[in-house]
This record gives C-alpha cells, sequence and structure tokens, in this order.
C-alpha cells in the first residue's frame, strides 16, 4: 500500500520536472514534494499508522524515493541553468565586424579657414591684426574717409542707420581711422570683420558679409610698396604662378585708386569657365592714401604716406572653395561645412 503510493508521488514528481520550462516551474515541483508540507513529508508524518516492524522498510523507501526525485531534479536544474545562460549568450552577441561608432568632431567653417589664411600671409609681412567697432559714428564710416554727404552710398537704401548720426559699418576702411587716430606711427595692419548693407539676399549678396581692411603708413611709401605687397599677398593665397593687374578705380579715400585682379587659378589666365573666359578675376581695391584722409586723421601728409586695400572674406573662400552661391556660406548645413 505505501509503497504503491510512493511509487505514485514518485512518479508525478517526475513528470512534473519533465514538463517544467523554466527553473521556477522547477523550484515549484521541489517545494511541493521535498518541502517541510510536501508530499514526501507528509508520508513520513503518515508513519506512526505503520506497523513498528514495518517501519524501517517504508522509511527506506521513503529516502529511496526523496533521492531519486532530487537527483533528477538536481540534473534536470542543472540542464535548465545551462539553457538560460545559452539563451542570454545568443542574445548578447558582439558583432565585432560592424564598423565602430563615428564621433562627430566639428572643424573651422569655410570663411574661417581663408580668413585665418589671410591672416597668416600678412602675419608673415610683418602686420598687426586689429578690430574695430561694427557700430559707428557717420564720421568713421563715411566723413573721415572723404565720403561726401551726397555720396550715393549714403543713401538709406545702402546704409542701415540706427540714428541720423550712428550707422553699422558698411565698410571695414572705418578701421583705418580708429587706427589713425591713435597716433602712433608707422601703422600695418589688417583689420578683418562683419560689415552691414541694405541688400537683396542673393548669390552673391548678403546684407551682413565680410571684409578684411589693410592699411601701411610710414615715411616714403610708395604705388610700389603697394603693387609688391599686394602681388606677394595674391601668389600666397592662390598660388606661386598668379600673376596680378592694377586696373584704375575711385574709392573716396585713396588716390590713386585701382581695382586688383588676379590670373584666373583654373585655367592659369588662358580663360575658362571659372573665370568666364576672362583670364582675370577680381579680388579688391586698393590705392594710396588721399593726403585729406592722413591729415583728417592727425598726419602729416608732408612726411607721411600709405596704401590700403579693402577684401571681401566670403569671395575669397567662394573662389577658393570654387563655391557658386554665398548663401551656402551662412546656411550653416553640416553636409556642406563638413567638405572643407
Ligand atoms: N571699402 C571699399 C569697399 O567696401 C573697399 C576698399 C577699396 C578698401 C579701396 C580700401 C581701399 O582700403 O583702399 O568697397
Amino acid at each position: 500500500m505505501m509503497k504503491e503510493k510512493l511509487e505514485q508521488i514518485k512518479a508525478e514528481a517526475l513528470r512534473q520536472i519533465a514538463a517544467s520550462d523554466a527553473l521556477e516551474k522547477l523550484n515549484e515541483v521541489k517545494v511541493n514534494y521535498l518541502g517541510k508540507k510536501g508530499e514526501l513529508t507528509a508520508v513520513l508524518k503518515g508513519m506512526k499508522d505503520v506497523l513498528p516492524e514495518e517501519r524501517p522498510k517504508v522509511g527506506q523507501l521513503v529516502n529511496e524515493t526523496r533521492a531519486e526525485i532530487e537527483r533528477v531534479l538536481e540534473e534536470s536544474v542543472k540542464k535548465m541553468e545551462q539553457m538560460v545562460r545559452e539563451a542570454k549568450m545568443k542574445q548578447e552577441v558582439i558583432d565585432v565586424t560592424l564598423p565602430a561608432r563615428k564621433n562627430n568632431v566639428g572643424h573651422r567653417h569655410p570663411s574661417t579657414i581663408a580668413l585665418e589664411e589671410v591672416e597668416r600671409i600678412f602675419i608673415g609681412m610683418g602686420y598687426e591684426v586689429v578690430e574695430g567697432p561694427e557700430v559707428e559714428k557717420d564720421y568713421y564710416n563715411f566723413e573721415a574717409l572723404n565720403i561726401p554727404a551726397d555720396h550715393p552710398a549714403k543713401d538709406e537704401q545702402d546704409t542701415f542707420y540706427i540714428t541720423g548720426d550712428i550707422l553699422l559699418r558698411t565698410q571695414t576702411s572705418s578701421t583705418q581711422v580708429h587706427e589713425m587716430e591713435k597716433g602712433k606711427l608707422p601703422i600695418r595692419m589688417i583689420a578683418p570683420g562683419r560689415v552691414f548693407r541694405s541688400d537683396e539676399v542673393d548669390a552673391t549678396h548678403s546684407p551682413s558679409f565680410h571684409q578684411i581692411e589693410g592699411l601701411v603708413i610710414d615715411k616714403n611709401i610708395t604705388l610700389a610698396d603697394l603693387k609688391g605687397t599686394l602681388a606677394e599677398f595674391a601668389k600666397e593665397l592662390f598660388g606661386e604662378g598668379t600673376k596680378v593687374k592694377f586696373r584704375p578705380h575711385h574709392f573716396p579715400f585713396t588716390e590713386p585708386s585701382a581695382e586688383m585682379d588676379v590670373t584666373c587659378f583654373k585655367c592659369g589666365g588662358r580663360g575658362c569657365r571659372f573665370c568666364k573666359g576672362e583670364g582675370w578675376i577680381e579680388i579688391l581695391g586698393c590705392g594710396m592714401v588721399h593726403p585729406h584722409v592722413l591729415e583728417m586723421s592727425g598726419i602729416d601728409p608732408e612726411k607721411y604716406s600709405g596704401f590700403a586695400f579693402g577684401v571681401g572674406l566670403e569671395r575669397i573662400a567662394l573662389l577658393k572653395y570654387e563655391i557658386d552661391d554665398m548663401r551656402l556660406l551662412y546656411e550653416n548645413d553640416i553636409r556642406f561645412l563638413k567638405q572643407f
């Protein structure tokens, strides 16, 4: 009777072990059959109803059943643990053939690269880099540069006025006046900075852009110094083979004045699509500082002379990097900027 009951318990326990599909289930079986309130314990508690001479035999039977269930249970737990570990390893597998994630490292804007290149060239020639205010008095932007009250540049169509007398500078030439007023001679400076004009945005215009002003004042400065300096600048910026050409022009603050062209660095001057068949590309305005301009800023034109020039920074960047639309420089689209 007892033996049959034990066989039954064992068979049922083993069946449940075999049907377990998780460690928790196996633990349940353990508690239900081997635990303090489990089936086998209940059998042991019923020993008082067994005849005394039968007890050792029944006790041995219970122990054997218990040992068998424990053995099968332990084996199953080990198998189950192994399966769980393998499943986890499959899930967490590291694919060493995957390309590494790239770090996004920022870098300089093409306009900044061009500016630093220009600065490097002039610093190499002994120039100082200075800055002037973007909000200016009419006097510094116009009057002290010989630009008369009725000059078209002073029209509100071209200039952003803050009050009748205060404006956003339309040219970095205003820094010439600030430097001359300091009264420290000689002067050899470039002044990069933002300028403002009331222009509509298109491929070559923006209401805010950048210029680099240059000014040299010393004794015995001549047109030859201007030409030599700017020819060297062009060579360093666009390549050793670059030639320059000066075309007479008019600027109120220089006399004589000129515009400087460089031979197209794409075709070497033969004419191509890039220079529109001209062979030459206009690059800057320049001239000998007007004696009246020197005088207004307290410099004696009998003792001193000088030259000045003004370059558009965006124009340099567009040329150097063959960009055909100025707006790309302001949009800050990383896909575009990444190329430089
Ligand atoms: N300020 C001029 C402009 O905005 C450029 C320029 C021309 C600057 C001749 C100069 C110069 O210093 O000598 O168009």
